[in-house]
């Protein structure tokens, strides 16, 4: 059985001890009580130490947003899956559109960056999604197909049980417009029979996909209701407490 989860993706935000506050009271309010779903907190590469200690890792997960494709050497500034493992991060974020849009980076990169972060024993939460324009053309699926097989279909069986997908498109992010939960659907269908074609029936029922893009308390329920909707990826409802547990006691 596949897992329900909501994860946060902070973004660029919050200073240390600002994240440090918000992750503990995530922490407190999600060991209180009874949840059905799994919830992972990401966060800024300067933060992951420092909320390592304050949440229980049992219970709540913690992602980087990002990781090198490579794993150490004269890269100025990149931060590096082994890195990242070795702070207690149990996930990374990988292809975020914003990474694609305003770091170039590639179907290519990703598939280098996906296998160094299991190789080093994270769990990949890989984004994908159309823009505005891919949608008007009715690109959709052709978009999403070359992300998630450039990137991903060279893993073995065993390492897709360490891949969960968030699908985003990018014209809901942070714009206010969510995709109404008929569209979310119709595309996290899509992505499971692509699955179901590459790994198989039961590999496919087996991965969570989770829908990002304007997620909040008001619209989380209709979503998650959804057959191939197994949880969101929530950008900014996810740097209020309550907001982001509104999400997470949707389900
Ligand atoms: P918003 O929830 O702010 O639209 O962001 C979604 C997102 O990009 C999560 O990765």
């Amino acid at each position: 059985m596949r897992k329900n989860i909501v994860a946060g993706n902070w973004k660029m935000n919050t200073t240390v001890p600002e994240g440090v506050e918000l992750a503990k009271a995530v922490n407190e309010a999600v060991v209180a009580q009874e949840l059905k779903c799994d919830v992972i907190l990401g966060v800024p590469f300067t933060h992951l130490t420092a909320v390592k200690q304050v949440i229980d890792i049992n219970k709540v997960g913690l992602a980087a947003e990002n990781c090198a494709d490579h794993n150490s050497g004269a890269y100025t500034g990149e931060v590096s899956a082994p890195m990242v493992a070795s702070t207690g991060a149990n996930y990374v974020i990988l292809g975020h559109s914003e990474r694609r849009g305003y770091y170039n980076e590639t179907n290519e990169m990703l598939k280098t960056k996906v296998d160094l972060a299991l190789e080093a024993g994270l769990k990949v939460i890989f984004c994908c999604g159309e823009s505005l324009e891919e949608r008007e053309a009715g690109k959709v699926e052709e978009v999403i197909k070359a992300e998630i097989s450039e990137s991903l279909f060279h893993l073995s069986n065993e390492q897709w049980a360490n891949i969960v997908i968030a699908y985003e498109p990018i014209w809901a992010i942070g714009t206010g417009k969510t995709a109404t939960s008929d569209q979310a659907q119709e595309v996290h269908a899509f992505i499971r029979n692509l699955v179901a074609e590459k790994y198989g029936k039961q590999l496919a029922e087996d991965t969570t996909i989770l829908y990002g893009g304007s997620c909040k308390p008001s619209n989380a329920q209709e979503l998650f209701a959804k057959p191939d909707i197994d949880g969101g990826l929530i950008g900014g409802a996810s740097l209020k407490a309550n907001d982001f547990m509104g999400i997470v006691t949707a389900f």
